[in-house]
């Protein structure tokens, strides 16, 4: 262990001492109750605390936890009862509450986010049917399908889908729920949760059904302080470029095949750019244009872009999207400035900007203070999911072969330098002790010796 990775983890020891001492003893954890239930006992000494999410809440009892989302008009909740001990009334709950025991073994994900969640939280153990299993980026999930440890849920025959699902404790969507699974069905929405600290909490919200809320406290703090670091050296700069995340549809049967360009004005990105020290900018007047001169009009002062278009995959591709030629009068053409989200993706294009961008924010923040502001980091940091067409920067193809933590029980590093080391303009951000996975897989490791006492 290097002076910067030990460094990293005395930073982090608050969150670390406390699991050890209060996980001592057969209660919570992975161990169930047998035959000594007793209804004074505290179940769960580790608690989470909700400090950026808005869109759930966790209430604990003795033996059990109630997990609410509170998507728009819509509170639904989970009942999560610790095994081998005895489930509240189900009439003290809304019509409709999902009873889970818990730790949740068997798991199923209908969309590829909550992998990443799972992965992060090193339970990719319990992880058992995927659905969209074309898209999966992760590559330990993509090792897991071929070994068949874990499952693509069957398309066609919905039979056998079904006998599929009788193995899941659990099934996460971010959807509703499929039929025939609503009494196991649990909703999540950490993709509409308004910014990329909330969306980095939603760890704790799925820690809470592997009874691991201190590990989660303690990934999620670790990502917001080297988050709100990169905030902070970004903002250090008194110039702020204007950055605008557009795209195009192509006409098609689904917009009357009539094309339009789009300046998106989604939350997260404002709060991203503005962190990342740019001006946020989704138009003056409209931020959708069915008219490709008028598109390039409200361009004109943009310095840096982020193409999401789904299709076009280099600078040529975006030019004729955007109906602009390679010499037009433009800052972002200058300046050499336009990304797309596509850096990390798997040999289908499932896009990993949907699955681990959605929770390591800090590695995303990185990616975008590297498209607005690149002094403020090392010369020779890597991009992750923001890669610059307009410097022909490579996809990073995923494969099961890129699975370097084999083990189903290694949880999945995050992508960021540690910011509070880093030298602007420097070199050496690729060194092993700079990243923030060296530190989190110690502390996770640290915390698993101490949960399984
Ligand atoms: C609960 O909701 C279901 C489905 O909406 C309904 O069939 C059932 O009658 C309800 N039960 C009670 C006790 O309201
Ligand atoms: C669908 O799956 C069921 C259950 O596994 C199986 O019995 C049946 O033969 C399958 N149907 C087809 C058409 O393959
Ligand atoms: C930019 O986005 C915000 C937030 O979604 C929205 O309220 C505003 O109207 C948008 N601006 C324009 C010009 O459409």
């Amino acid at each position: 262990m290097t002076i910067k990775s030990i460094t990293a983890l005395l930073l982090l020891a608050p969150f670390l001492l406390a699991p050890v001492t209060a996980q001592q003893g057969p209660i919570g954890g992975d161990t169930c109750e047998t035959a000594t239930y007793d209804p004074n006992t505290d179940y769960f000494t580790s608690k989470i605390t909700v400090d950026n999410a808005a869109l759930f809440k966790v209430r604990y009892e003795k033996n059990y936890k109630v997990v609410s989302t509170t998507a728009v008009g819509n509170v639904k909740d989970y009942v999560l009862v610790q095994c081998g001990t005895p489930a509240p009334e189900a009439s003290m709950f809304t019509n409709g509450t999902v009873f889970v025991t818990i730790p949740v073994k068997n798991a199923a994900s209908l969309a590829t986010t909550a992998l990443a969640y799972i992965e992060m939280l090193g339970r990719r153990s319990a992880l058992k049917l995927v659905d969209t299993e074309g898209l999966v980026s992760s590559p330990c999930v993509q090792m897991g399908l071929d070994s068949k440890d874990i499952i693509g849920l069957e398309d066609k025959n919905m039979t056998l889908r079904a006998e599929q699902f009788n193995g899941a404790d659990v099934v996460f969507s971010t959807f509703g729920s499929e039929p025939g699974t609503e009494d196991k069905s649990v909703i999540t929405s950490e993709v509409s949760d308004p910014g990329p600290l909330n969306r980095a909490e939603w760890l704790e919200f799925y820690s809470t059904f592997f009874n691991l809320e201190e590990p989660a406290q303690a990934l999620t703090a670790s990502i917001n302080n080297n988050y709100n670091c990169f905030k902070a050296a970004a903002n250090a700069k008194s110039n702020k470029p204007l950055v605008a995340w557009s795209s195009y549809d192509a006409p098609s049967k689904y917009n009357d095949n009539t094309a339009s360009w789009i300046l998106s004005g989604a939350p997260y990105k404002q709060i991203l750019t503005a962190d990342a020290g740019g001006e946020f900018y989704n138009g003056t007047t409209s931020s959708t244009f069915t008219s490709a001169a008028d598109f390039a009009a409200a361009l004109k002062d943009v310095d840096v872009i982020i193409d999401e278009t789904n299709t076009g995959v280099d600078m040529n591709a975006f030019l004729q999207n955007y109906q602009l030629t390679a010499d037009a009068d433009y800052k972002f053409l200058k300046n050499k400035a336009v990304f797309r989200e596509d850096g990390i993706v798997n040999p289908n294009d499932g896009r990993d900007w949907f699955a681990s961008a959605v929770v390591m924010n800090d590695a995303v923040l990185q990616d975008i203070v590297r498209a607005v502001h690149p002094d403020v980091l090392p010369a020779d940091v890597p991009y992750n999911w923001i890669r610059n067409i307009a410097k022909d920067e490579s996809m990073k193809v995923l494969t099961s072969a890129d699975c370097t933590a084999p083990d189903a029980a290694k949880p999945l590093p995050d992508r960021a330098i540690v910011c509070s080391t880093m030298k602007a303009g420097g070199k050496g951000s690729n060194a092993a002790s700079k990243t923030m996975a060296g530190a989190l897989t110690a502390v996770l490791g640290l915390l698993a010796v101490a949960l399984t006492l």
